[in-house]
């Protein structure tokens, strides 16, 4: 079958220019701070909680050791309430803690945490809730915080996908008591790796922060079994630079959903998500759903298919976390718990979206998958899929 010559993958990590970036190694080398709440560090944390409008944010090496710690700031323990559609690291910061994941289902129209499902699990060992706002779409905060307020229970949202992305006029990072976030290569805004929690008060602000610092309250004093978890100097000095590229590349995100909306709209078995009431969005991911039988093909062939064709894209979120051998034997991991998720992660696949891609490259993509529906209800053609969509690229 006929490639195109350099393959389209699901992400693409977005970049500064090197100039842009030298004088901040720079300046590294000749301070020889490297890390441990260097000035690049700090001065990151007042921009971002500008940026993003959240009184406290506390930054990480990463999103997971964020989520890890978070756990560790409200002493969260017993049994916490989480969604079996997510990113595994989701679920893997509860097992780390030594808690138990009790998975509830997802609603269909964003793929999130279901509220109305939540009561049901809620046990006496219940300490939290652990929901994700799935493709930066915003979970029912107002429901999830009512049950929460009803039982007693904190709010911890992995936030990985939301950067930049408000609710009702204000960060969506401000709902819940605290927010995570994941600056890892593949996110909206990226350190190459790297992390955060936003919180609202200060004293929470400086629990994350010893607590990121194996719990060092000063030169020799330590109040609490902390991690190392810091964010270092060159990711934080990355993280300046990438921040004055941020809203121009969530436009460019904007602008390629769009093309993909247009030109998928109308595919008999693909369906998409709808766009959020109330929110700005950041067009992390742009997942669409196959329903077999009206598009002639599975999820799965259509994936083979793309990748025969040189397009990467993902199965975000399959398997399901439930699935995986270390809690597919919980009995919140039965399927009959969780219909909905198991229907979606059946039907999902993520396709190319990163500010560079070209409307060309977009096209293409469309264009191959009307080609893979019209082939597949019409057995004469025989010309291979993407050599005929190749001679329509402009
Ligand atoms: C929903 C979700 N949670 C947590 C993580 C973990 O973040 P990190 O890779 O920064 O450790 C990721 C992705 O990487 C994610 O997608």
């Amino acid at each position: 079958m006929d490639k195109l010559d350099s393959p389209i993958y699901v992400t693409q990590p977005a970049l500064p220019d090197l100039e842009d970036f030298i004088p901040y190694l720079r300046q590294i080398w000749e301070n020889k701070i490297l890390t441990n709440n260097g000035p690049f560090h700090k001065q990151l944390e007042k921009e971002l909680a500008e940026y993003l409008g959240v009184p406290y944010i506390s930054l990480f090496a990463n999103g997971s050791l964020a989520l890890l710690t978070a756990l560790q700031v409200l002493r969260i323990g017993g049994e916490v309430i989480t969604t079996p559609y997510s990113f595994v690291a989701t679920t893997h910061c509860l097992w780390w803690n030594n808690i138990k994941p009790v998975f509830v289902d997802i609603e269909p129209e964003f793929c999130n945490l279901d509220p109305e499902k939540i009561e049901a699990a809620i046990t006496p060992k219940t300490s939290a809730i652990l929901p994700v706002h799935v493709y930066g779409n915003p979970c029912k905060i107002e429901r999830i915080q009512e049950i929460a307020d009803i039982y007693g229970l904190k709010v911890i949202y992995d936030a990985a996908h939301a950067f930049g992305v408000r609710y009702n006029g204000q960060s969506i990072f401000n709902y819940g008591d605290l927010s995570v976030l994941s600056f890892h290569a593949t996110k909206v805004f990226n350190t190459m790796e790297g992390g955060a929690i936003v919180c609202h008060d200060a004293p929470t602000k400086k629990r994350i922060d010893y607590l990121k610092n194996f719990g060092f309250a000063g030169e020799t004093t330590v109040i609490a079994p902390g991690i190392n978890s810091k964010m270092n100097e060159m990711q934080a000095a990355l993280g300046l630079v990438q921040l004055k590229h941020n809203q121009e590349n969530i436009d460019k995100r904007r602008a390629i959903v769009g093309l993909y909306r247009k030109h998928l709209s109308g595919i008999p078995g693909i369906s998409f998500l709808p766009e959020p009431q109330n929110t700005v969005s950041n067009f992390a991911y742009f997942p669409i759903f196959v329903e077999e039988i009206e598009f002639g093909m599975s999820r799965d062939q259509l994936y083979e298919n793309l990748k025969q064709a040189n397009i990467y894209g993902r199965r975000y979120f399959y398997p399901l976390i439930s699935d995986f051998p270390m809690y597919r034997n919980l009995d919140s991991a039965s399927p009959a718990n969780l219909p909905v998720a198991r229907y979606t992660a059946d039907r999902v696949q993520c396709l190319p979206l990163y500010p560079i891609l070209e409307p060309e490259q977009i096209m293409h993509v469309a264009r191959l998958i009307k080609l893979l529906r019209q082939r597949t209800n019409s057995p004469d053609t025989h010309q291979p899929i993407n050599a005929e969509a190749q001679n329509k690229v402009p």
